[in-house]
């Protein structure tokens, strides 16, 4: 019912016929009607999704064999498929999907970068612009967010998700849903479960994942963004402690339908029905498609492998026709929702208007800033004073790369359309009247030194340098895990070299994770991460260089020193022989220290913020019967620098002494303040007490009685805290803590 009450927001049609829940059956009962002239072969249609390929059947879309499309980024041709589709026996119009991870047009920072400003209205606002500008082209669903928690940084696609912290990422999925929502997009969360524990970082490598870890670590971001009213979710390519996700009822449809709740569509990742047989759990295509369809898949996305064989599957009494139907209704409903059958067609001559608006820019542009992350800032080297700073040299193989910055999962992003961190720098000096060089000193391999000479003669000759290095996007993204976290060619060689010149350095990091910064954090007294900013990405970065505008990005995931160091977050276990630093038998390494250079929720600002102790509003905190008991914090934040800036403030719960050992510290709140310099401001922060739990293998919630403590500070470090209880503990049956919300 709350997934046909939010179909009221996207179709005004449809306002009519499904306010309030008798309203409801008329859809219920169109799809019953169409249900019922369907052929098994038209029922497989609907649970087609094809993509766009060279050499297109066109006569498929007319015979119902097709439900969803993707790849049609291209007005004209969604339009003429939908045509197409609605010509067929009972017109049923077309789910038109696509990969919206940071914008379709207007390329926005990716996720992790978003993330770093741990501002769910921020992503609420960017995901609805983006959506907006989909819907112009005919989309009309998303294969977006990504929950996976980012556990690996050599796994490419740690780029799509919103960090390690299950709590962070389940709030900005979350947002990213409503957003979606907001701008006429259906969401798809994906990907169920556990992809972010590839082994080794590897992309599509296998995952084991313990029980408990599952429903404490990889489950809570899906549980949240299915209550926010996720359309869809979508199998993972791999194989959870041995099972193929896409042929895992008990995951499919035990955990995702029974214990989260989750009444929609969905929708296997790509081939991964037919990849089935590759996984060695299905002979061929005909017992790919049981299994799956079984397993509570609805929707094959390019195998088409259930067009194939599911009404044979079916006439042979090996699937039941009840469980095709089921499917069909989802899909159907997901239609009639999003109020397809009562739109016309898409005029592809709007599409055009709806690209890269002001308004759309803007927001990219605020995105970016927000996503930027001030890593180091000696001696206040930053902003840059123009009365001081009258020429810049600009170096590094990344400070005109706008195919780079646009990032992996563009869209339909253009090069072309971006302004560089140059162009950005060139046009905000202008303004101040200061001169900027620019010498690349190397090509975007780095792989000569040829450019050097001129570069450090760049450097000498100017009051500041702006080395931009990193990363190239193809070291990020899906099927882009790497080895390796350092930087590619000779750029360390070539920071060393420029900053010889002995002019301060301040150095913009680019590329899609952290990387091994080494003896970068020696060269630059400044470094700002600018992760692979965007569209417009390169103002962002002149405007914070500048001082136009402060940093407030805070890591969304802990930064390592060395790609050794991996997998590495800031909620381990304590242990029972905790890293004492020169002590050999305790946690660690003989070789490099086991804590990361940077911690999760880590960001330096222009100014300077001071957190006062906790003060704990509920002390004893019911649980019991009072399940929507909740734990209150407060602190004082002040703002005792000489600028304007925001904090984001964070809450960490521990729980010292629990029935099992505990993460050393979990986020639990952010608060976000904006204050004046000399200002003091309260952050507070409400955790549901079921926030305070873990659970056990079979997904039961445990919230023990017993002293825990509040954490707050700026980053996981955060010093300050404060003792609370919780007097009576709760332990929910599984699924039973969505009951009760
Ligand atoms: C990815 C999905 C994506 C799909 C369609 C797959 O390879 O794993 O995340 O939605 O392709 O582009």
């Amino acid at each position: 019912m709350r997934r046909l009450a939010r179909g009221i927001v996207r179709g005004a049609a449809w306002a009519v016929l499904l306010v309030g829940s008798a309203r409801a059956e008329p859809v219920e009962g169109r799809i019953d009607a169409l249900l019922a002239r369907m052929t098994l072969e038209e029922k497989a249609g609907q649970l087609n999704l094809i993509s766009h390929e060279p050499i297109l059947d066109l006569g498929s879309f007319r015979r119902g064999e097709v439900g969803a499309i993707i790849n049609f980024s291209n007005a004209g041709l969604v339009a003429q498929a939908d045509r197409l589709a609605r010509s067929s026996r009972l017109g049923i119009p077309l789910l038109v999907g696509l990969d919206i991870v940071h914008g379709y047009r207007t390329i926005f920072p990716l996720p992790l970068a978003m993330a770093a400003s741990f501002d769910a209205g921020l992503l609420r606002r960017a995901a609805a612009a983006q959506a907006r500008e989909s819907v112009g082209v005919g989309l009309n669903w998303t294969f977006s967010p990504m929950a996976d928690v980012a556990r690996d940084l050599r796994w490419g696609r740690v780029v799509e998700g919103l960090g390690e912290d299950p709590w962070l990422t389940g709030r900005l999925a979350a947002a990213q849903v409503e957003g979606f929502r907001d701008g006429g997009l259906a969401s798809t969360l994906k990907h169920f479960a556990g992809y972010g524990a590839v082994l080794g970082g590897r992309d599509y490598d296998a995952t084991f994942v313990a029980p408990t870890e599952l429903h404490d670590l990889h489950l809570p971001p899906f549980r949240e963004g299915v209550r926010a009213g996720a359309d869809a979710v979508m199998t993972a390519l791999t194989a959870l402690n041995g099972l193929p996700t896409t042929a895992d009822p008990a995951l499919m449809t035990g955990l995702l339908r029974r214990q989260l709740g989750f009444s929609g569509l969905v929708v296997a990742d790509w081939q991964a029905v037919a990849s089935l047989v590759k996984h060695g759990v299905a002979r061929d295509g005909a017992e790919a498609v049981r299994k799956a369809l079984l397993a509570g898949v609805d929707m094959d996305m390019t195998s088409g492998l259930y067009l194939r064989h599911l009404p044979e599957e079916v006439r042979t009494g090996r699937v039941p026709e009840e469980a095709v139907d089921a499917a069909v209704r989802r899909v159907l409903r997901l239609k009639f929702g999003l109020g397809l059958f009562d739109r016309a067609v898409i005029d592809p001559d709007g599409a055009e208007e709806r690209l890269l608006r002001p308004e759309t820019r803007r927001l990219a542009r605020e995105a970016a800033r927000a996503s930027l992350v001030l890593l180091q800032n000696r001696d206040d080297l930053l902003p840059l004073d123009p009365a001081k700073v009258r020429r810049i040299a600009v170096v590094g193989p990344f400070a005109d790369s706008a195919w780079d910055q646009v990032g992996p999962h563009e869209g339909a992003g253009q090069e072309w359309d971006a302004v560089t961190i140059l162009a950005g720098l060139r046009e905000r000096a202008a303004a101040a009247g200061v001169a900027i060089e620019f010498a690349p000193g190397c090509p975007r391999v780095c792989d000569g030194r040829a450019g050097f000479a001129e570069a450090v003669e760049a450097a000498a000759r100017a009051d500041l340098v702006v080395a931009v290095m990193g990363e190239p996007r193809d070291r990020s993204g899906e099927g882009s895990s790497s080895a390796y976290l350092s930087w590619p060619g000779l750029q360390h060689d070539l920071l060393a070299a420029v900053a010889g010149a002995g002019k301060p350095v301040a150095l913009v990091v680019v590329g899609g994770r952290p990387t091994e910064l080494g003896p970068a954090l020696a060269h630059a007294q400044a470094v700002l991460m600018a992760w692979l900013p965007g569209t417009e990405g390169g103002p962002a970065v002149a405007e914070t260089l500048f001082g136009d505008a402060n940093p407030s990005g805070k890591l969304p995931v802990s930064w390592p020193r060395t790609v050794g160091q991996l997998p590495l977050t800031y909620d381990a276990l304590p242990g029972g022989r905790p890293h004492l630093p020169g002590s050999r038998w305790t946690m660690g390494y003989a070789d490099e220290s086991p804590s990361p250079l940077f911690p999760f929720g880590y960001g330096l600002s222009y100014t300077r913020f001071a957190y006062g102790e906790p003060e704990i509003v509920t002390p004893h905190v019911g649980v019991g019967d009072r399940y929507d008991a909740a734990l209150e914090v407060r602190a004082a934040v002040t703002n005792y620098g000489t600028r304007a800036g925001r904090a984001v403030a964070q809450l960490y719960v521990s729980q010292p002494v629990a029935g099992r050992s505990r993460p050393r510290r979990l986020l639990k709140g952010v608060a976000l303040l904006d204050l004046a310099s000399g200002e003091t401001g309260t952050a507070s922060f409400r955790v549901p007490a079921r926030d305070l739990g873990y659970h056990e293998p079979d997904g039961t919630l445990v919230v023990e009685a017993g002293t825990y403590l509040a954490h707050v500070g700026g980053d996981a470090v955060a010093t300050r805290s404060a003792g609370f209880t919780v007097e009576t503990g709760w332990r929910g049956p599984p699924g039973s803590d969505e009951a009760r919300r």
